[in-house]
């Protein structure tokens, strides 16, 4: 089996330690590995191939350097000229994976997700992978505990096992509205999409073809034109700037057929958010404070202070995110991080 990593984000809502030169999969924020590196190693003791990392051709050295501190073997690093998003990602992946003839099965893996039970993860995959053996496109689905629109959702199907590890998928609805994603989360047949999927890379690629040939076609163009440079390949700008953006959601996984679900249980975090940061915290004070770095409190409660530079102190808030970095603090209320968005792209539009 053969990881494929997808490092391509921008992880804007994790500003302002989060930046277009230094988004969230390359940074550590959980422990102290990277989140492309806890990816990565969060596989040890599964049977697998060098993985295959596909990321933006500006953040080139910052994989290649984290891989080399791992001392790992990769199978590729993949350099998108300019991003078209999952769907052409990992078409490209795929079709890389298949240029020594063969097709093996890949377990395509978000670079920034945290995953604090390795055992039940690996149990999973073991499970998914004979799904994906008889052709499935496997996802993995997380029992939702809030009607959150930022993903997707999978409504369970019949059982395809007497163990009942793996289901069929009656339907896959991306990032639902939120009178809809809470019809869902109510009616409890329905699991977050986790973003993490297996599937050989025939199968993906011939369901691409029925429901996004476009890309397809483009994505087999620009790989055709790679060029290798040491650890790196390298895909045509020129063709590549042509391809349709789409998520493999939406191009895919909600119109096959084909798809199943194996349950994951594993305390799965996709760090969305400061606030998702705030709730995995496992170092909180008897208030439920997350605090990281140089920090004092004084009638505090609930909130999520990070100083890299300079000492912070907060008095009689609550609900709070405040980080500081070199050049910009963010103050926020945790229930509104979501908005971090609006501020970013007003900066973006500002450069
Ligand atoms: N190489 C590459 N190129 N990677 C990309 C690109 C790209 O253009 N765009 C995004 N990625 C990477 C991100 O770095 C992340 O690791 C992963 O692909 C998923 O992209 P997101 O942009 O974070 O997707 P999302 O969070 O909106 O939605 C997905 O994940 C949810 C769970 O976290 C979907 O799969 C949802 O259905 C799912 O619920
Ligand atoms: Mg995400």
């Amino acid at each position: 089996m053969k990881p494929v990593i997808m490092a391509g984000g921008s992880g804007s809502r994790l500003w302002p330690k989060s930046r277009a030169a230094l988004p969230k999969q390359f940074l550590a924020l959980t422990n102290e590995q990277t989140m492309l590196q806890n990816t990565i190693s969060r596989l040890d003791g599964l049977d697998m191939e060098p993985a295959i990392v596909i990321c933006n051709e500006a953040h080139r050295f910052l994989v290649a350097e984290q891989l080399r501190q791992q001392e790992r073997q990769n199978g590729g690093i993949l350099l998108e000229p300019v991003g078209r998003n999952t769907a052409p990602a990992i078409a490209l992946a795929a079709l890389h994976a298949q240029l020594g003839g063969e097709d093996p099965v890949l377990l395509v893996l978000a670079a920034d997700h945290l995953i604090k039970d390795s055992s039940a993860f690996h149990k999973a995959i073991g499970h998914a992978q004979e799904l994906a053996e008889q052709g499935k496109l496997v996802t993995f689905g997380i029992v939702p505990d809030s009607p959150h629109t930022g993903y997707g959702y999978i409504r369970k199907g019949e059982q395809l096992d007497q163990a009942e590890t793996g289901f069929s998928v009656s339907q896959f609805v991306e990032k639902p509205d939120l009178a809809t994603a809470k019809k869902y989360v109510d009616n409890g047949d329905y699991f977050w999409n986790s973003g993490m999927f297996m599937f050989k890379a025939s199968r993906y690629l011939e369901e691409l073809e029925k429901f996004a040939p476009d890309i397809l076609s483009v994505c087999k163009q620009a790989i055709s034109a790679e060029s290798h440079d040491l650890d790196f390949v390298r895909i045509d700008a020129e063709i590549f700037a042509s391809c349709p953006d789409d998520s493999v959601d939406y191009a895919v996984m909600e119109k096959t057929q084909d798809a199943a679900m194996v349950p994951l249980d594993a305390g799965w975090n996709d760090v969305g958010s400061w606030s998702s940061l705030w709730e995995t915290a496992e170092n909180k004070d008897k208030k439920g404070n997350a605090t990281v770095g140089d920090v004092m409190l004084c009638n505090v409660n609930n909130s999520y202070i990070n100083a890299e530079q300079r000492l912070i102190a907060v008095v009689g808030l609550d609900d709070v995110v405040v980080v500081e970095t070199k050049d910009a603090i963010l103050v926020a209320n945790r229930h509104k991080v979501q908005d971090i968005k609006t501020i970013v792209n007003e900066l973006k539009a500002q450069n």
